[in-house]
Order: C-alpha cells, then sequence, then structure tokens
C-alpha cells in the first residue's frame, strides 16, 4: 500500500470521497439554509478530466473504493459519463463506486450508471411522509425518492448487486417518530437503514436538545424488537450496525456526536474546488487543482490536455510515478496525510 496515503498511525487511506457539486435540489433542515449555500465561482470548480485524473491517480495509489458526494452529485450535468470514466479504474484495482444522494433523480440516471460500474447508493431520506418530506427538506421530491429506491431494488432481484443505504437524520420532534417504521421497512426489504446523529454543520441552529442520541434510538428499537442483535461490521465503518432476526435488511447507527469513529478512519476527500481534506472536521485543505493546472496558466483543463496526463490505461503499477506533475501531487497529498490528526 502507497506511502503517501499511509499516516502516523499507520491508518491506510483506501477509501476516497469526492464531491462533484457544491449544488443541491433539495434544502434539508439540518444541512443548508432556504437560500442555499455559497457557490465557488465554476472556473475553481474541477472539470470532468480533472476529476477522472485525480480519481486514476488515487487508484494507482491503492484507494480501492471512491464514493462521490455533493451538495448533490445528481445535479452535475455529466454526472453519467464521469462515472463512466471513473468506473474504468474497475480494471485497475477500483472495488466500490458509490454514490450519496437524496435520489429525487436518480431514478432517471440509475441505469447507466449501474452500467457504468455503480456498486452502492447511499440515499438520504428522512421520513415517510410527504408532508413531513416537504417539512424537512424544504421541497417536494418524495415519490421520486421513493421511485429511485423501487428501481435499485428493481435492478438488485435481476442481479444488479447495488449495496443500497439509507441515512436518515433523526431530529427530535421533526421525525423521531418514524425510527419504528423505518426500521419495519427492513422486514420485507434488503435496505440497510442507518440512523444519523444530528450534528452541527454549516450553521444550522443546532442544538442539544434536537439531537436524538444512538442510546435512545437503540432502546427505543429493542422495545418494540427485543430480538435486535449486532453485527460484526467491517472495521472502518462509521456505523454500528444491528439485524433483526428474519428481516431481510439491517440496521445501522452513525454516532458521530456521541462515539466517534475516528481511530479507524480510513477516508480522504476533494472538494468541488480541488482541495484534499483529510479530515471532515479538520479545517486544513490542500488544494490540488492548482498544481494540476500550474503549467496552465490557472485554466481549468480540459478533456484534450488531460490525455496527456491521464493514467487510466497504465495504472497498474502503483509504485510507478510517470512525471514531475505525478511526484508534485503525490509529495503533496503525503504531506496532507502525514499531518492527519
Ligand atoms: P459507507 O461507509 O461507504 O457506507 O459511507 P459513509 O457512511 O461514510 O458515507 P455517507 O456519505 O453515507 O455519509 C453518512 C454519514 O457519515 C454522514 O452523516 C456523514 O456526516 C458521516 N461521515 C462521513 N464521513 C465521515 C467522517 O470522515 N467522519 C465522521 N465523523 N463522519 C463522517
Ligand atoms: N447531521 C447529520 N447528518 C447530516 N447530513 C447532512 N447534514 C447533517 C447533519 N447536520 C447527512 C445527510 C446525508 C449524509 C451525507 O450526511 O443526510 O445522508
Ligand atoms: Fe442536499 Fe443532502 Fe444537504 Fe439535503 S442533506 S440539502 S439532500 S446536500
Amino acid at each position: 500500500f502507497s506511502a503517501f496515503l499511509t499516516d502516523t498511525f499507520n491508518r491506510q487511506h483506501d477509501y476516497l470521497r469526492i464531491s462533484v457539486t457544491e449544488r443541491c435540489n433539495l434544502r434539508c433542515l439540518y444541512c443548508m439554509p432556504e437560500e442555499g449555500v455559497e457557490l465557488s465561482p465554476p472556473a475553481r470548480l474541477l472539470t470532468s478530466p480533472e476529476i477522472v485524473y485525480l480519481s486514476s491517480l488515487f487508484v494507482s495509489q491503492g484507494v480501492t473504493k471512491i464514493r462521490l458526494t455533493g451538495g448533490e452529485p445528481t445535479v452535475r450535468k455529466d454526472i453519467v459519463s464521469l462515472m463512466r470514466d471513473i468506473g474504468k479504474l474497475q480494471r485497475h484495482g477500483l472495488r466500490e463506486l458509490c454514490l450519496t444522494t437524496n435520489g429525487i433523480s436518480l431514478h432517471r440516471k440509475l441505469d447507466p450508471m449501474v452500467e457504468a460500474g455503480l456498486t452502492g447508493v447511499n440515499l438520504s431520506l428522512d421520513t415517510l411522509d410527504p408532508f413531513q418530506f416537504q417539512i424537512m427538506t424544504r421541497r417536494k421530491g418524495f415519490e421520486a425518492v421513493m421511485k429511485s429506491i423501487d428501481r435499485i431494488l428493481e435492478l438488485n432481484e435481476a442481479g444488479a448487486g447495488i449495496k443500497l443505504k439509507i441515512n436518515c437524520v433523526v431530529m427530535r420532534g421533526m421525525n423521531d417518530h418514524e425510527i419504528l417504521p423505518f426500521v419495519e421497512l427492513g422486514r420485507d426489504k434488503p435496505i440497510e437503514v442507518r440512523f444519523i446523529e444530528y450534528m452541527p454543520f454549516g450553521g444550522n441552529k443546532w442544538n442539544q436538545k434536537k439531537m436524538f442520541s444512538y442510546q435512545e434510538m437503540l432502546a427505543m428499537i429493542q422495545e418494540k424488537y427485543p430480538t435486535l442483535e449486532k453485527v460484526t461490521g467491517h472495521k472502518n465503518d462509521t456505523s454500528k450496525t444491528y439485524q433483526i432476526p428474519g428481516f431481510k435488511g439491517r440496521v445501522g447507527f452513525i454516532t458521530s456526536m456521541t462515539h466517534n469513529f475516528c481511530g479507524s478512519c480510513n477516508r480522504l476527500r476533494i472538494t468541488g474546488d480541488g482541495n484534499l481534506k483529510v479530515c471532515l472536521f479538520g479545517n486544513a485543505e490542500v488544494s490540488l487543482r492548482d498544481i494540476i493546472r500550474k503549467e496552465n496558466d490557472g485554466q481549468p483543463i480540459d478533456e484534450d490536455a488531460m490525455n496527456s496526463l491521464r493514467l487510466m490505461e497504465t495504472v497498474h503499477d502503483a509504485a510507478s510515478i510517470q512525471n514531475d506533475r505525478e511526484r508534485e501531487l503525490l509529495d503533496l497529498i503525503g504531506m496532507a496525510v502525514k499531518h492527519k490528526k
């Protein structure tokens, strides 16, 4: 495994999250203000060739899982072709290509995404009630999200093998009464529902009283389902996983507020504007974009220019560094990873 992606605690960073857009078609109460977030000037955002180039560089160093996030990744116009390009890295060591999405427009793009190599979907859904959906997301669209879920299940019945998880952020007084109905979803459907503790984020007026803790959720679920049992997860999971015997699905908890999971963190992130972030909560970011564009007078790099840099067809030897730019990128990445706390 690449020394560049190994930190001083010997954590091997084989999971890369890439934000492919800052925009979103919902305005979830816990995430964004009604007016949306301030967007970077388009010229500062990574182009698709740049995203593919960075993906291939990380895969050449040992990254085996890439998750595309946002904002809402499906609002990026060329998301399907971007996925198709990243999907080609599955021939070079990439094992999982995942998407975190709100599901609003996923059903329209899902089939070609699966063809492109999509292996997992984490779908954000906080309520099973269309009216409550509109309150929590400040937008309509519940039916579209359900359509996406149904299509994933349908494709899976035909053998697609897409790992589906639902992310449900629990806010007291808002959707805590829906915890049990969400658990019930797993009786007949092979879905993992993960309840997420509400976190302070982006000026969302978080307060302790609105947070519903893992302990409380667990007690509530155990009371109704006393046979609930813990499942041993993978070592880098952010969630604690449980199952109810006889149910097709599982239940998970992301306990960001009450138990951190930093010790086993294997993630790196790239922001929409091309910064590498080694920790969700850390402020330190280094610009990979600036290095890629250095020899191009700071201009975004297009398909043609990127072809000369592209590793896509050549990433079989993890140790080989192909040019000065790559060396510079890897040195910077290595330095950021080494400084991870
Ligand atoms: P998988 O493990 O691949 O299923 O993905 P994930 O759970 O990391 O990704 P997802 O995008 O579904 O995020 C789910 C929740 O995990 C969100 O609420 C994030 O805020 C939280 N999360 C994601 N990455 C990190 C991280 O590095 N640290 C912490 N503390 N929370 C994270
Ligand atoms: N607290 C907890 N989870 C959040 N998410 C977004 N904002 C918050 C918050 N303040 C979740 C989304 C999505 C995942 C990537 O992060 O619901 O499922
Ligand atoms: Fe959009 Fe996800 Fe934020 Fe909701 S939580 S506003 S779907 S980015």
